[in-house]
């Protein structure tokens, strides 16, 4: 969603900024705008994408200055238009706002805002305006006597025309940190911002403000005591936010899988047992809550967790669950699984379970994140920075930590040689998702041959039901081609009266003991016109006793199946996304980080 860059520094900002911002454009926006600081505060915004932003500065003259607030916006009070871009001024101009997340009593606080009058129908105009009505000498008094008046989320970055040297940032559930460089430093929604000037930074805690001058950062809670905070080093190198060659982010990603996967499981696999980072789980039941591709890698936990250690398993979306008065026993567990660990229904949801007294566990990809901190446990997945916003190699990793889980739950019941040998079995799923990937030349021809259909099912049953929900997630999110995930034998009770001549049904069929059942749900749909693609297993195919175009996977253990299934629907998504032009990397209407509910 919104992203957020600052500096203040020795060198020229704008060109600073214009880049930091570019780099969270994976988020997903709609406007942008820079301001920078030299004899008064200079405001250039633009609807529309940063490149248009940067049309807009040349026509300008560009702006000049060594303190500067750069934003991109995702739209949510008022339309993406030029007026609403941020930053935002307060009337008189003293103040200059930018701002991710949502100010929840904006109306009541502009209601009370009497004499102020404004321009744009943004919750943020309303803060840039009490903070100029709070500001009497003193920022810091000002920014935290607003601060204390704003209910909802928020990270603000903040120049005030008074104080032209100084950078001036604060947070309540909204990601925000200052990076530290030498001679310079720097305020960001994300570390990818920053990332090319330096690894160092400080994360802002809930309800707390920064005050940066080129050579010091200093840190406030709102009652004005100043704090001292760890200084964190990021490893992720500027490589790992770059395309490193491929045309876009997410086929990158989708190649890393091999990768991302031994990252999150080698780790956890010691002397041949599983080692969940010494966190031991006990629990009668699990509820997963989660969003989209993470609470379909929920429905994969579900599968395999019930399977393996027979312990009951609900998913629930998480912007349901706390509005369905959810049965929830002491010896419960809730699981939140999230990539960016900051999405407001899966963080609700967490919260949710905390005050109903259960236990929560966070399987998450950003480490500092808000669910991260917030769960009494963690399990980080270490996949690396995610930049396309359809997810891929969380995915992978978050089903993989589902996979860790299940065989941890289940080592009391299992035999042993059982667990064993599930435990071998999944150590070679990296290099079968490598010979998946290796065939993507197969996968691209078939992506070519229907990628001008205008429905397309897929089905499956069991943990290929499961891997479907996800495979049509990808297909309908980067192509906007419509498409369903069906159970395969729930299709003839209804859905089935849409497949005509031509429609595409893609059956993910590699489970052996109701492989049959499978292929007899899609012969019901090729009598019926369907074209059909099925994804199985070497093994398996030699079972496909009719004419159809298949794409093979290795063999592999049926539960682990959905690891090397994504990977073929992953690369189909995509280059069908591909021949249609489509824009991958962010798709229409979406954003990386869903921070509103
Ligand atoms: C789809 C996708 C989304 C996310 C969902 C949850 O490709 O990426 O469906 O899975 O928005 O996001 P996180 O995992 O960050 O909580």
């Amino acid at each position: 969603m919104c992203g957020i860059v600052g500096y203040i520094g020795k060198r020229e900002a704008q060109n600073i900024l214009i880049a930091g911002i570019r780099r969270l454009e994976y988020r997903g926006y709609d406007s942008a705008g820079i301001a920078l600081v030299d004899n008064g505060v200079n405001v250039i915004k633009s609807q529309g994408k940063v490149a248009k932003l940067e049309e807009k500065l040349v026509q300008n003259g560009n702006l000049t200055g060594f303190l500067g607030i750069a934003h991109t916006r995702w739209a949510t009070h008022g339309a993406p238009n030029d007026i609403n871009a941020h930053p935002q001024t307060s009337q008189n101009g003293k103040i200059t706002v930018v701002h991710n997340g949502i100010i929840e009593n904006y109306l009541t606080l502009k209601n009370s805002l009497h004499g102020y009058q404004c321009q744009s129908d943004t919750d943020t105009e309303i803060v840039a305006n009490l903070l100029e009505h709070n500001y009497k000498d003193n920022m810091l008094t000002a920014i935290a006597e607003t601060c204390k008046t704003l209910k909802g989320s928020y990270a603000l970055g903040i120049l005030c025309s008074d104080t032209p040297d100084i950078l001036y940032a604060a947070k309540k559930e909204s990601p925000l940190l200052v990076a530290v460089g030498e001679g310079e430093n720097f305020i960001a929604s994300d570390m990818a911002a920053v990332l090319e000037h330096t690894n160092s930074y400080y994360l802002l805690d809930e309800s707390e403000i920064a005050i940066l001058t080129k050579d010091s950062v200093k840190f406030y809670d709102f009652e004005q005591n100043e704090l001292q905070k760890n200084l964190l080093y990021a490893d992720w190198d500027i490589a790992a936010a770059e395309k490193g060659g491929y045309p876009h982010f997410m086929l990158k990603e989708i190649m890393e899988q091999p990768k991302a996967i031994k990252e999150t499981m080698n780790p956890r696999i010691i002397n041949n047992d599983i080692n969940l980072d010494g966190i031991e789980i006990q629990a009668d039941k699990i509820h997963i809550v989660a969003c989209g591709s993470a609470a379909y890698a929920g429905l994969i936990g579900k599968a395999v967790i019930e399977k393996l250690a027979r312990i009951p398993v609900e998913v629930h979306l998480a912007s349901e669950f706390r509005y369905n008065d959810p049965i929830l026993s002491p010896n419960n567990l809730c699981i939140a699984i999230s990539q960016s660990g900051e999405t407001a229904d899966t963080l609700a949801a967490l919260r949710y379970a905390k005050k109903c007294g259960i236990k929560t566990l966070a399987i998450v990809n950003v480490i500092g994140s808000a669910i991260a901190r917030e769960s009494d446990n963690v399990l980080p997945i270490w996949a690396g920075p995610e930049i396309a916003v359809a997810t891929t190699k969380a995915y992978s990793a978050q089903i993989i930590t589902m996979y860790l889980l299940a065989l941890k739950l289940a080592k009391t019941t299992l035999p042993t040689e059982k667990f064993q040998s599930l435990l071998g079995e999944m150590q070679t799923i990296p290099e079968k998702v490598q010979s998946v990937l290796d065939q993507q030349d197969i996968i691209q021809k078939y992506a070519k041959e229907y990628a001008k259909r205008t429905s397309i099912f897929l089905i499956g049953r069991g943990v290929d039901f499961a891997a479907v929900t996800e495979g049509s997630l990808k297909l309908k999110e980067i192509s906007y081609i419509h498409s369903e995930a069906y159970a395969a034998g729930e299709l003839k009770h209804g859905t089935i009266s849409l497949v005509e001549d031509g429609t595409l049904v893609i059956a993910a069929a590699t489970t052996p003991h109701i492989l049959e059942k499978t292929l007899s749900n899609l012969q019901e749909v090729l009598a019926r016109g369907a074209n059909s693609l099925i994804i199985t297993t070497e093994a398996l195919s030699n079972e496909v006793k009719f004419s159809a175009n298949i794409i093979k996977i290795p063999n592999i253990h049926y539960l682990f199946t959905a690891s090397l299934t994504t990977v073929v629907m992953q690369l189909f998504a995509y280059y069908v996304a591909f021949e249609l032009n489509c824009e991958i990397d962010m798709p229409r209407n979406l954003a990386k980080s869903v921070t509103v509910e």
